[in-house]
């Protein structure tokens, strides 16, 4: 079966279907938080296209940060869950972990459900310090408290299951091994596969970043608690930063892990580490430390030398993993006997959204166009591309791929073009919109525009009109693969 992810071949059929119930479990997850996210962004784009004049505007930031943290928890939660499914081809994590995670997940997000929706709490997805600790009479003081627990929780479950994964990686490689230095030196013994040396790159900078978002919660706590201390907010302000950047560039990289697992069984080429795949991914490794830094342009009191090195680092990063794996996509695909199907084309199309969205990045990233952009809609553009139609796609072709192995059903082609239409005239219409908007400096995060922009109300009407064929087009998509995945609850095979 060249298109199947084989559990490894030491385990028994149960330890399979215990895998396979896991991670069918894990993308139902995923795709049902998936709309009800979508519809909280279009509500959000609905209040901005002032449709809901009477609206409390406190309502947009509440749901303005459940989406944020919605979104970008659940990618991090799937991306983690299909990686770990894919290493067990290689090694072998714990499922208890996993589903502990999943526990922890669902008690983080059902917590922050109530902080949003009862409390109120709308400090956007980084809850910048100190905005959290001045509430303004708009959210009580437990829904501070609550979203802090919440954060704890999240980050305690993701923290073990990252060491985890780490751990069955390093039971069968070194970690220089797994790392691929050897290639680095010339030598390609032993063999490492991509998905565990960028998997292990990205597990390292994930617990990096848990760590500061650790220290970012003592800290906050010692605040909030009345002990009489008083953070530094240029210090809370990078932390915040170090944190979530590198949350989402492993996202990002997890995703990255499944294209390389998953398109060569459509290619029928093989998709080895080099030389040039060691080095870039170890550079990335590096270089994730300090891109971050783009973000605190504006912040004058940032050392100037950390700005220059933010603008270096942002700029050589995307050459190692973007460059070199856009450009091996297409080598993997030129010419190649390609078989087409949903997960494919989802993977394809996930790679060069991530191309799209990386250029635009590092276009903000440059301090003289940054002066312009910072805090316009060019943000949330660059961000919604990289997302949406990069590491979304590859989650879904992954989560396609998943459903065809256990299901073994013929796919729907009339369908699979329908989605695929959907997707891209939908997705890339609703992230113009966006974009427009940046270009003509349309402010970020304001749910109500002024006079002054108001054009930004009607990119958001239009912007509805992609939404709708975009949602649309999901829910062809969950028919379609989340009944494929249900078979995964039924045979122990
Ligand atoms: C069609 C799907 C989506 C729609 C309609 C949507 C819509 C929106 C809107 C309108 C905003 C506020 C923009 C502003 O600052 O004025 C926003 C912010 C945001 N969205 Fe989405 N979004 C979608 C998908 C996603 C995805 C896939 C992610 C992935 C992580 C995501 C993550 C975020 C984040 C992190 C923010 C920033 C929240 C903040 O500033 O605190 N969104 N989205």
């Amino acid at each position: 079966m060249a298109n199947q992810v084989v559990v490894s071949p030491a385990w028994s059929g149960v330890e399979q279907y215990r895998w396979r119930r896991l991670t069918a479990t894990w993308m139902l997850v995923m795709l049902c938080l998936f709309p009800v996210l979508l519809l909280l962004g279009a509500f959000m784009r609905i209040v901005q296209a002032n449709w809901l004049p009477t609206l409390l505007p406190e309502w947009f930031y509440a749901v303005m940060t459940l989406h944020g943290l919605g979104m970008v928890g659940t990618w991090f939660v799937g991306a983690m869950a299909a990686v770990s499914y894919v290493l067990t081809q290689y090694v072998r994590p714990s499922r208890a972990i996993s589903w502990g995670a999943m526990g922890a997940t669902l008690l983080g997000v059902a917590l922050l459900l109530v902080t949003t929706l009862v409390g109120r709490f709308g400090v956007g997805w980084y809850f910048l310090y100190p905005l959290p600790f001045y509430p303004a009479g708009v959210w009580p003081t437990w829904a501070t408290w609550a979203f802090l627990v919440s954060l704890a929780i999240l980050g305690v479950g993701w923290t073990v299951w990252a060491l985890d994964l780490l751990r069955a990686i390093a039971r069968t490689y070194s970690l220089r091994a797994a790392l691929a230095w050897p290639y680095i030196w010339g030598r390609a013994e032993p063999e490492v596969p991509p998905a565990i040396l960028i998997t292990t790159v990205s597990l390292i900078s994930a617990l990096a970043g848990f760590l500061a978002a650790v220290i970012l919660l003592v800290l906050s706590v010692l605040e909030w608690a009345g002990t009489g201390f008083t953070n530094d907010a240029l210090l809370m302000k990078n932390l915040i930063f170090f944190f979530g950047h590198v949350l989402v560039n492993i996202t990002m990289y997890l995703g990255v892990v499944l294209v390389y697992d998953v398109l060569p069984r459509y290619s029928a080429r093989p998709w080895k580490t080099t030389r040039m795949v060691a080095i870039a991914w170890n550079t990335v490794l590096f270089l994730v430390l300090f891109a971050y830094f783009h973000h605190l342009y504006m912040d004058f009191v940032q050392p100037q030398w950390m700005q220059v090195l933010g603008q270096v680092a942002s700029y050589f990063i995307s050459v190692p993993a973007a460059v070199v794996t856009i450009f091996s996509t297409l080598v993997l695909v030129y010419r190649a006997s390609m078989r087409w199907t949903l997960s494919s084309i989802l993977m394809y199309l996930g790679v060069m959204g991530w191309a799209i969205g990386g250029v635009a990045a590092v276009i903000d990233s440059t301090i003289a166009v940054n002066l312009r952009f910072h805090n316009t809609l060019w943000v949330p553009a660059h961000f919604h591309t990289y997302y949406l139609m990069g590491v979304v796609l590859m989650l879904l072709g992954f989560a396609a791929h998943f459903g065809q192995e256990v299901s073994r059903q013929p796919e729907n082609g009339r369908l699979t073009k329908i989605i695929t239409a959907l997707f891209v005239i939908g997705g890339y219409g609703f992230l113009l919109m966006f974009y427009l908007g940046g270009a003509h400096s349309v402010p970020r995060r304001y749910a109500v525009y002024p006079q002054e922009v108001l054009q930004g109300a009607d990119y958001a009407r239009i912007a509805l009109g992609f939404i709708a064929l975009l949602f649309l087009g999901v829910m062809l998509y969950l028919w379609e693969t989340g009944r494929r995945c249900l078979p995964a609850f039924r045979t122990s095979e």
